[in-house]
């Protein structure tokens, strides 16, 4: 297995390509079921996730044919409704082909995706809403086996909470449908927005994008002509960079990329006493020469996302004074709390809350990376900490940044990926 070597202290200087994201890649490769016609799809991300779920088509009869900055996927030639254990197993966002197919075939088998480091992540709110829209829906030996014989109707459709996959879901689900699905409590995501807008381009209409009420009026079973569309960039990914220069106390910009989808995030940061210059497709950040600490609650789009939780824990070790960070959505997504406090930083858990003490020196050792965003949360830590840092298991910062040691090597940092 590789790992990550990384000697600290750093300080970087240049600048970082954004790369396209991986959570609106996710169900923007899904939604090609939905299509007639053969999808160019631009400036996704070279991470593993969008690996898996181009094999799960493939392994259900559709073609992908890559090309230079672009990949073309074909699901007319689709001929199965069946996305199996092994495959599901490793992404659990496998689970965003169910809408699409059973839209389109009347009928789908998906593994339950079983358990996940960060949380229990049940998908209850997917299959309820799908029965509601008319869905026949069976548990058995551990698959998903949904029909729709009479095809999909629209109906209203209150989300008891906000869940990102299950309304990226139900909105591919109901775009097929006949008449019109609302959904009341959706997510606003910036990547259930990209996925809203290229579906209302299609022939799909859809009302409220944006907003927590989506009216979706499907096609009646009426394939889409999808047109060639590039994915936004991946906000976590670029927040993750900000972070690196705030830890380092560096200036680092950022291109290809959308400050609009960073506001929550980009305010904290000020909070703690960084500054940005920000145009229409960069941003730059300028270092407190001391970070101040920071409150926060992770919660749903546009307030602080969870996806950034790890980051900031570990850039508040670097503030001068005591930091409260709340993790509101999973019940388990605290586990690189243990690999920082071996770098010795000071951190205390009650429940969902980290009290985190700073300023600490942190010191190289070995770690181990245990879900993706916490993996970056230990090489932030390892560009600060005294001496050598070895991060292990990181294939799990594989399934989601693209090229990330190359990225800041180019900015200066001392880490080399390698073999174990
Ligand atoms: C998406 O996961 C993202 N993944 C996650 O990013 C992200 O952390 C999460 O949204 C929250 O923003 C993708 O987009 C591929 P949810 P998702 O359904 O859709 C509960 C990363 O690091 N819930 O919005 O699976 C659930 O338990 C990944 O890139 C139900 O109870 O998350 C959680 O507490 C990690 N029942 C909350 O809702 C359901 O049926 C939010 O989950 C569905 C969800």
């Amino acid at each position: 297995m590789d790992y990550l070597q990384i000697q600290g202290v750093q300080s970087l200087k240049g600048t970082i390509k954004i790369s396209g994201a991986k959570n609106a890649s996710l169900p923007l490769i899904a939604m090609t079921i939905l299509a007639k016609n053969r999808v160019t799809i631009k400036n996704l991300p070279h991470v593993v996730d969008i690996n898996t779920l181009l094999k799960l088509l493939s392994n259900l009869g559709a073609e992908c044919h890559f090309q230079e900055d672009a990949i073309e996927v074909d699901t007319t030639t689709l001929s199965q409704t069946k996305a199996t254990y092994d495959i599901v197993k490793t992404m659990r966002a496998s689970i965003l082909v169910l809408g699409p197919i059973l839209a389109r075939f009347g009928h789908c088998e998906v593994s339950l995706p079983g358990g996940c480091a960060i949380g229990q992540r049940p998908i209850n709110l997917h299959l309820k809403a799908l029965e509601q829209m008319g869905a026949k829906i069976d548990i058995r030996s551990g698959y998903i086996e949904a029909t729709a014989p009479n095809g999909l109707h629209g109906c209203e459709i209150i989300f008891d909470k906000i869940t990102v996959t299950g309304t990226a879901n139900i909105v591919m689900a109901a775009a097929l449908a006949k008449g019109t699905t609302t959904i009341i409590n959706a997510a606003r995501e910036p990547e259930v927005v990209q996925l809203c807008e290229i579906l209302n381009k299609s022939g799909v209409c859809i009302e409220g994008i944006g907003t927590a009420v989506l009216h979706i009026t499907g096609t009646d079973g009426e394939l889409l002509a999808i047109e060639e569309f590039s994915v936004i960039p991946d906000r976590i990914e670029a927040g993750t960079y900000l972070c690196a220069g705030a830890i380092t106390n560096s200036e680092l910009t950022l291109t290809d990329v959308n400050a609009a989808h960073l506001g929550s995030v980009i305010a904290k940061l000020e909070e703690m006493g960084c500054s940005f210059s920000i145009t229409e497709d960069s941003i730059t950040i300028h270092p407190a020469s001391e970070l101040q600490p920071v409150s926060i609650i992770t919660q749903e789009y546009p307030a602080f996302p969870t996806d950034m939780q790890a980051q900031f824990l570990a850039l508040a070790t670097q503030a001068n004074g005591v930091s409260i960070i709340e993790e509101r959505l999973f019940e388990n997504r605290f586990m690189h709390v243990s690999e920082l406090q071996r770098m010795g930083a000071d951190i205390s858990l009650n429940g969902n809350v980290a009290t985190v003490k700073g300023k600490t020196k942190l010191g190289g050792t070995d770690v181990m990376a245990t879900d993706l965003r916490a993996s970056s949360a230990l090489v932030l830590a390892a560009l600060v900490a005294d001496g050598e840092t070895d991060i292990h298991r990181i294939y799990h910062l594989d399934r989601g940044y693209d090229a990330l040691e190359k990225k800041l090597e180019g900015v200066g940092a001392n880490i080399i990926r390698l073999k174990e």
